[in-house]
């Protein structure tokens, strides 16, 4: 089996890495991708301008095309929502990665809300709001600390949660300027939050093991949100009928309706719930492999990747046996760059990846890196690398992965030095 990935994050990498690792792939290409997949796969260039313009689009079915590739994995959300899926399907390629309309459960806030809504699914009650006035009845009615959301994509800087109502109106005045504009207005969630990824065919739906995200950028949960500064799975401290219970009250029936609304959802869907007393709520759904958890979840996963991913691109998940995981911890670790999440510093030599490999288990995944002219490693994006490492406990993984990010070299960045501690330490309380 020949794929092609879409992508050029540390997620992608992982991913790559994953499916160069199946004994039924054969090649793996992947567009753009980084210099850090050069070793494991052939990276193919893409046109500028964003995977979201139409050129990008085209020139990846006509990678697939002339690659011939069985398969398409779609990392990032952006070109899913502007119908890269469809694209390729109406060129007869194979492709896990939702449609336009299914990737809209990600794309609009608004539109996940009516679909768990319907699906009876348990999440936030919310408020759809499209003007100001309607924001702030919204915002007396539930109450602080409040929560609004951005309606569509934001890269993970769409949504405020604060005890402050005019940052609140602030927030939504600056969203509902967009042409279009609305913003979602919903009930705080207390609890810790967790990450679960089910890989989908349409109809059936499996779950992968389920990881927690870091999403600020600062420790103790401090700063602006980010993409995501770390991940670790498995989560000793959930309820150990949690997946099951996520699958049949969430990811099950949101799968269900979509199907029956003649939009089936083939792909990954990401379910982020927040581990209430009063039991799990959504919190959010992507239409995409997370980032940095799907580096965490990989380390760990055992079936072969390319397989369950082709069997849910043609509905064949039904026929897949049980997954295998490794029962080890895995921690990662992003290093990012000077002044991320704002504007990044770029163009910064990396030195010391070498170092890592004397780490036992460890290794080091790309994501904003770059060649300069004269080839070597820069800097090239806010998060530039995702450093991943296992361990028989959650503390010896932690200690591995902060020794090899020690060893790594990079003027101005920053990472955080509490991931995963919480959990290492027992403090992390359901409700
Ligand atoms: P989202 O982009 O929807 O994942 O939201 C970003 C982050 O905001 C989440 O990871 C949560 O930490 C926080 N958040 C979103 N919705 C809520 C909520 N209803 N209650 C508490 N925190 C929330
Ligand atoms: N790590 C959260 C996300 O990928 O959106």
């Amino acid at each position: 089996m020949k794929i092609l990935v879409v992508g050029s994050g540390a997620r992608e990498h992982a991913l790559v890495n994953a499916l160069s690792a199946d004994p039924g792939v054969d090649a793996v290409i992947v567009a753009p991708g980084n210099p850090g997949m050069e070793a494991v796969a052939l990276c193919e260039p893409l046109p500028a301008g964003g995977l979201d313009s139409e050129a990008a689009r085209q020139a990846v079915v006509a990678l697939a095309t002339r690659h011939g590739v069985d398969l398409v994995v779609v990392g990032p959300e952006v070109p899913l929502v502007a119908g890269l899926a469809d694209n390729l399907r109406a060129s007869g390629v194979p492709v896990f990665g939702p449609s336009a309309e299914a990737a809209r459960l990600e794309g609009s806030k608004a539109f996940a809300k009516e679909v768990m809504a319907a699906a009876d699914v348990p999440t936030a009650m919310a408020h759809v709001c499209s003007t100001l006035d309607e924001v702030a009845a919204a915002l007396d009615g539930l109450g602080a600390p409040h929560v609004v959301k951005d309606d569509g994509l934001a890269a993970g800087k769409g949504v405020v949660v604060t005890t402050d109502r005019d940052e609140a109106l602030e927030h939504a005045r600056a969203c509902l300027t967009k042409e279009g504009g609305r913003v979602v207005v919903e009930e705080f969630l207390d609890g810790p939050e967790i990450s679960l990824f089910c890989v989908c065919d349409g109809t059936t739906v499996v779950p992968l093991a389920p990881a927690q995200d870091f999403k600020r950028v600062g420790d103790g949960d401090t700063g602006p949100n980010t993409g995501g500064m770390g991940a670790y799975s498995p989560l000793d401290w959930a309820p150990v009928a949690l997946v099951d219970e996520l699958v049949t009250r969430v990811a099950q029936p949101t799968v269900d309706e979509m199907w029956r609304r003649g939009t089936p959802f083939v792909g990954l869907l990401f379910i982020g719930v927040a581990v209430t007393s009063r039991g799990p709520r959504v919190i959010e759904f992507n239409a995409r492999f997370g980032d940095p958890e799907t580096q965490v979840v990989l380390a760990r996963l055992e079936t072969p990747l390319g397989g369950l991913l082709a069997a849910a691109a043609t509905g064949g998940l039904g026929d897949v046996p049980a997954l295998r995981w490794s029962s080890r911890h895995a921690v990662t670790v992003v290093v990012a760059a000077a002044d991320y999440p704002g504007t990044p510093r770029t163009g910064d030599p990396i030195t010391g990846l070498e170092d890592v490999a004397d780490v036992p288990t460890a290794y080091v995944l790309h994501a904003g890196t770059a060649r300069d002219d004269e080839g070597r490693l820069v800097s090239g994006g806010g998060r530039v690398l995702s450093v991943v490492a296992l361990g028989d406990s959650l503390s010896e993984a932690r200690e591995r992965v902060y020794d090899a990010v020690e060893r790594i070299s990079l003027e101005g960045s920053h990472f955080r030095t509490d991931i995963a501690l919480a959990a290492q330490q027992n403090e992390l309380h359901v409700g």
